[in-house]
């Protein structure tokens, strides 16, 4: 398929004849005149400019080129201009309709955009003209060190306070309606007031450079009560997980450099590096996850804060469940790039941490290893159920690296861990352990051996049919259906010579694997009871919390009935 570039295709086409389709062009010097449809003419105010190939209406104030005209003038939906655009330019429409169709805007979408790009304008005419004589907006400025080049990449405007002005009655001779200038997050939803009334205004760009959104920056301290940033309301064309600050200046970068606020943003612009973006919120919509993929390498470089820290957390496991590459900065500082730019060496201190990229997974085990104290087994056994619940869905290889983290950190037994990631303890058994009280390192290799001495069992019966006969093997309490299914399999296939169904021969299959190479498996009937007797007890605990568990939760009487039974058949077991 084409890479296919609006701009190219309007540049294929000549805006005079697309214009002296609509309306009777008379010549006037180099450029064209035609009567003004949209504010009704009698005196054409309408001119086109060949060389530049733009229109402008003097009345109404608003030009732009041959898309925007068919949009603004002749009130095409978008689809219908580029379809337009498409047969005046003798293209091909089936090279566009992938175009088409992910860009299909309606009426109202081009509505909003329209109603935000008046206001961006507006905004942006107000803060410079502000910067004439001393005021709030002017020391606000000053002191954020926002000069001219940045005003104007980043289109920063100024929402005058809604006493001084009354914007909102130029917005609507603009021709945007009250409906729309609501929804825009414009006009409150009383049509009362500005929605943004003293901020520094930050545009939010879409990728296609479409302003979709505001944020206004408190400028005064008086008005503590507000929230430092006030967002736009999300609307038609602005939803915050699929929305990134700057992204439509970053996306051509193979480098992306994730940082927390606009102010970073612009911090890093400064120092001519484009490429950071700021992400609206944690959560990452599909849409931006696939725009993260393209690139080759994302930063993360958040404040170095608790809030900071579990975000970066979160962005983390995004990237690693989605294949992506990327580092974390090492930035000691408690500031942020904004703030380290104004410092003595600023920018040099910014490169330096831009080169001083760690791993994720160094930074994963760094983190859940913070609060960590050696000798307090609570803060280790939580250490280890933290990261089993972070890392549960990543690929085996990364689990691995940290298990052998954990591993090497505890001095614990590497097949330990292993096979308790991989048993995947449930909810309820987190939680067990959760509660439990560990003050030993024996208890806690007890309580993670679990489910490697379930699976030792099972094994050894399977390679050993005697063990069938040991006296304590009725006893068991399997803490899961499938192992006690596996158990009567086992013991069928040896008793009657029945064949074991798939699941089972797999697990039989990978588990001897295992204890081939690393454990050992009990050698005859004497220390197989011993391995019984080590697991029992526990089984027994958990099999009834599980019971106690299911109890709370059933609105079944019969069936309460019935699981109360169950936990004094195996409270009344005496072993
Ligand atoms: P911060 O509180 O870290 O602000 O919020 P900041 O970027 O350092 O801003 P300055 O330097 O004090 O001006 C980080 C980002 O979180 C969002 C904004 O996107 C902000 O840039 N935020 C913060 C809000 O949306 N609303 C808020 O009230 C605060
Ligand atoms: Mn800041």
């Amino acid at each position: 398929m084409k890479d296919i570039n609006i701009n190219d295709l309007i540049a294929k086409v000549d805006i005079v004849n697309v214009i002296s389709n609509f309306a009777n062009l008379t010549k006037s010097g180099s450029s064209f005149k035609t009567l003004c449809n949209v504010h009704g003419d009698k005196t054409p105010s309408l001119s086109i400019n060949p060389k530049k190939q733009i229109y402008k209406c003097f009345v109404c104030d608003h030009g732009g080129n041959a898309l925007d005209y068919l949009i603004w003038a002749q009130k095409f939906s978008w689809n219908q201009a580029i379809e337009y655009l498409v047969k005046e330019s003798g293209e091909n429409i089936e090279d566009y309709h992938s175009f088409i169709n992910t860009k299909k805007m309606s009426d109202k979408e081009i509505k909003l955009i329209k109603a935000l790009k008046d206001a961006s304008d507006l905004f942006n005419y107000y803060l410079n003209i502000s910067l004439d004589e001393e005021n709030e907006i002017k020391n606000f400025i000053n002191k954020r060190e926002l000069n001219k080049d940045v005003i104007d990449k980043f289109k920063l405007g100024f929402a005058p306070h809604y006493n001084d002005e009354n914007y909102i009655s130029l917005l609507e001779k603009k021709g945007n309606d009250k409906s729309t200038l609501i929804n825009a997050s414009l006009l409150n939803d009383e049509a009362t007031f500005p929605f943004f009334s003293n901020k520094l205004i930050f545009p939010i760009f879409d990728e296609n450079n479409n302003i979709v959104a505001f944020s206004g920056r408190k400028i005064s301290n008086e008005t503590s009560n507000e929230p430092k940033y006030l967002n736009s309301k999300e609307s038609l064309i602005f939803k915050k997980s699929s929305t990134i600050y700057n992204y439509n200046n970053a996306k051509n970068f193979e480098q992306l450099i994730i940082v927390e606020g606009f102010m970073d943003v612009i911090a890093f612009s400064k120092i001519g590096k484009e490429n950071a973006i700021a992400l609206m919120g944690v959560s990452l919509s599909k849409e931006n996850i696939s725009r993260l993929k393209k690139h080759k390498e994302i930063l993360i470089f958040l404040d170095n804060d608790e809030a900071g820290k579990k975000a970066t957390l979160k962005i983390i496991k995004y990237l690693i469940l989605n294949g992506i590459n990327g580092f974390v900065l090492k930035n000691d500082e408690a500031k942020d790039p904004d703030e380290i730019l104004k410092e003595k060496n600023g920018e040099n201190k910014l490169i330096k941490i831009l080169d001083s990229k760690i791993e994720m997974i160094d930074f994963i085990f760094d983190y859940f290893m913070l609060n960590f104290d050696p000798n307090d087994f609570q803060s280790l056994k939580k250490a280890i159920i933290d990261i089993y619940e972070y890392s549960i869905n990543f690929d085996d290889f990364i689990k691995l690296d940290l298990i052998s983290r954990i591993s090497k950190k505890f001095s614990i037994e590497k097949n330990i861990i292993t096979k308790y990631f991989e048993y995947k303890p449930n909810v309820i058994e987190l939680k067990e352990l959760k509660n439990k009280n560990i003050n030993t390192k024996q208890t806690l290799e007890i309580e993670l051996n679990q489910p490697l001495n379930i699976t030792k069992l099972l094994i050894s019966i399977w390679q050993n049919p005697s063990f069938l006969n040991s006296i304590n093997i009725g006893k068991i309490l399997w803490p899961r259906a499938e192992h006690e299914k596996i158990y009567k399999e086992i013991k069928n296939h040896h008793e009657i010579g029945e064949k074991v169904s798939n699941e089972t021969k797999n697990f039989i299959e990978e588990n001897k694997k295992f204890f081939k190479s690393k454990e050992s498996l009990p050698k005859n009937i004497e220390s197989f009871e011993e391995l019984i007797v080590r697991t029992k007890k526990d089984s027994k605990e958990a099999k009834i919390s599980y019971i106690d568990e299911l109890i709370s939760k059933t609105k079944d009487e019969a069936h309460k009935e019935k699981l109360m039974k169950q936990k004094i058949n195996i409270l009344s077991r005496k072993d």
